[in-house]
């Protein structure tokens, strides 16, 4: 996987038919998507439960792009391996979600996947400063985790913005998750984000059976985001 700055849309399959998966995948893709986005919760960290390791594995070899997962569990660290193992190929976990972060994604990447940091939108970019060697990806969250369809939250630009200047020229995308849409990715874009996790902006009005639907939306988000 070559390292690119250039705009990648990741539609979340958590606002996909839960019952459909791989055809979902295999239609968003068809679409444009550029990598999968799947969002792991536990009722515990996050008020809200998707699915664990096995279901990661079973849409596996529907994913012809990139497995972004995304865990909002706590703990995390005893799940890793299982989620490395399922085929993911960036693993995300939350900087709130533990005492020991660098072991975290230390063990990430011992499983063989790229690590990746969440941060919450009430958490400073601060948290970050001791972990950004460790991480392929940083995962500013725009909604407080847990659901889709949220508002996004206009604070996180500057966040953004401080952690694109933090980052340099280091390889590490930043990935921005909740409240992109039409009338968001524009500002994100310029703040800094290479990555735009879209749940409701790419699933809502399409299905399997109207793919077109989320083709339209994809390519009016990077289009967007290309051109900010
Ligand atoms: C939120 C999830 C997001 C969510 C985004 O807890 O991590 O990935 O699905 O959904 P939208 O794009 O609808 O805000
Ligand atoms: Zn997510």
């Amino acid at each position: 996987m070559n390292f690119d700055r250039r705009p990648k849309i990741a539609p979340s399959i958590l606002s996909a038919d839960f019952s459909n998966f791989g055809a979902e995948i295999r239609a968003i893709e068809a679409q444009g998507a550029d990598w999968v986005h799947v969002d792991v919760m536990d009722g515990h960290f996050v008020p809200n439960i998707t699915f664990g390791p096995q279901t990661c594995r079973a849409i596996r070899p529907h994913i012809k792009t990139v497995m972004d997962v995304h865990l909002m569990i706590a703990p995390v660290d005893t799940y890793i391996e299982a989620f490395a193992d399922a085929g993911a190929d960036f693993i995300s976990v939350h900087v709130e979600a533990g005492p020991h972060m660098h072991r975290s994604l230390q063990a990430i990447r011992a499983a063989g996947a790229r690590p990746g940091i969440a941060i919450n939108p009430g958490t400073p970019v601060e948290a970050l400063d001791n972990l950004l060697d460790l991480v392929d990806l940083v995962n500013v969250m725009g909604v407080n985790p847990g659901f889709g369809g949220q508002k996004f939250i206009r604070s996180q630009l500057i966040k953004i913005e401080r952690l694109r200047r933090l980052i340099g020229d280091r390889p590490i995308h930043i990935e921005i998750d909740g409240g992109v849409a039409k009338d968001t990715i524009a500002d994100i874009a310029r703040a800094g984000a290479d990555v735009f996790v879209a749940g409701n902006a790419v699933f809502s009005g399409g299905s399997i059976d109207a793919p077109d639907v989320y083709g339209r939306n994809i390519t009016a988000l990077k289009d967007i985001a290309n051109n900010p």
